[in-house]
């Protein structure tokens, strides 16, 4: 039977390090313009306690989303072997645009996936390009919808990019700022044979929740000198975006392996947005106990967020990528192993795809 297999992936890691020490020059307000009282140092100490980030990546001055999405999905390309014209679709699940260092203007026209296009000298007018805007989890929404126009019959082979750049739009002012980075990952879908025991999206599930939670992750003045702003910066209510992951992840996680028809105990691993390493712990946890499961077995949730911070629709590309290319030694998919790809973010959106290597 056919199946949406993933056949080649990349991913663009910006070499520019800032590790949290980087941020102790940094003066941090809370949401009403008042410096916070405890000492910067203090604050980033709690901040590592918290989230597990110790450092991320930001792209240099004169490189944009486009680029970093163009350099990850080049890479795919490569891996996968196919012959760029042959695509049907280029697709960039991105929030921002391109922002142009010094500027906090989102470029998005033409789109990125255009862009790329460019980039690439891409030729043939059949392969369309766009973008998607489903928060952090547009990359992951991007395979379902590949899936989907797969099944349809109107596309067989597809670029699925995920980049960002969030240190253009960040509030310095605000400790939250110090939890994103920047990067962009990429994979080639293709829908082939494969075997009834071999690779391929077994699942998938997407939820949108825009009651009370829409305006958990938005846009804001900036914590330091809003009355002489007229910039706005990515917000979070971090504490309710917490709280609504851990109430949510977890049953759309079971939603989607109840699709795919695959019990919680053939899952090798959880590839999870790296958002916060102690919330990401309670997700699966809280997912294993749906199924009566009182703990998660140890090794199921590989982890990035410690030194690329929460990289938006960058990160489950970008672990997919290493895990693959074993640049995460500890972790390594086996031939027929079964995992789930989970994301949470700004909407509030949530989805997860159940997918054979
Ligand atoms: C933002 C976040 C790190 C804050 O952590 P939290 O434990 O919820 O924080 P709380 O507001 O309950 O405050 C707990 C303590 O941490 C401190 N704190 C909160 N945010 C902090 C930050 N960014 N840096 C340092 N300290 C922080 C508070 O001052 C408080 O300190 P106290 O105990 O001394 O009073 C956390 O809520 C989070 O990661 N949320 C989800 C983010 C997410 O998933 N984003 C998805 C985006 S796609």
């Amino acid at each position: 039977m056919s199946r949406s297999v993933i056949t080649g992936t990349g991913a663009c890691i910006p070499e520019r390090i800032l590790e949290n020490k980087d941020f102790e020059q940094n003066r941090f307000y809370d949401e009403k313009g008042r410096p916070l009282t405890d000492n910067t140092e203090l604050i980033i100490e709690k901040f590592r306690k918290i989230t597990g980030i110790s450092e991320r990546r930001y792209v240099p001055e004169g490189i944009n989303t486009s680029d970093i999405a163009a350099e990850a999905g080049n890479q795919a390309l490569i891996n996968s072997g196919i012959d760029p014209e042959t695509l049907d679709q280029i697709v960039v699940a991105h929030n921002f645009g391109d922002v142009t260092h010094g500027s906090l203007q989102s470029q998005n026209v033409p789109t990125l996936a255009s862009r790329v296009k460019h980039i690439l000298g891409i030729a043939r007018p059949e392969c369309i390009a766009y973008d998607v805007l489903v928060g952090c989890p547009g990359w992951v929404h991007s395979l379902i919808q590949s899936h989907a126009w797969f099944k349809a019959g109107m596309a067989k082979k597809v670029l699925l990019i995920g980049a960002e750049t969030l240190s253009r739009v960040l509030d310095f002012s605000d400790r939250d700022s110090m939890i994103f980075g920047d990067g962009a990952g990429a994979c080639v879908l293709e829908y082939k044979d494969s075997p009834d025991d071999g690779p391929g999206i077994l699942g998938t599930c997407a939820q949108t929740h825009s009651q009370n939670e829409f305006d958990f992750i938005d846009m804001g003045r900036p914590y330091k000198g809003a009355d002489n702003s007229s910039s706005y910066f990515m917000k979070m209510k971090g504490r309710k975006v917490y709280e609504y992951a851990l109430k949510h992840v977890p049953s759309a996680m079971k939603l989607c392996l109840d699709q795919a028809g695959v019990d919680i105990g053939n899952i090798s691993k959880i590839l999870i947005h790296q958002a916060n390493e102690k919330m990401d712990e309670e997700i699966v946890s809280r997912l294993y106990a749906l199924y009566g499961i009182e703990q998660s077995p140890p090794g199921i949730m590989p982890m990035s967020i410690q030194w690329l911070g929460n990289s938006s629709v960058a990160t489950i590309p970008t672990l997919y990528h290493l895990i693959l290319k074993g640049q995460m030694p500890e972790h390594a998919f086996r031939p027929n192993d079964i995992i789930v790809f989970a994301s949470v973010g700004a909407g509030m959106n949530i989805n997860a795809v159940c997918y054979r290597v």
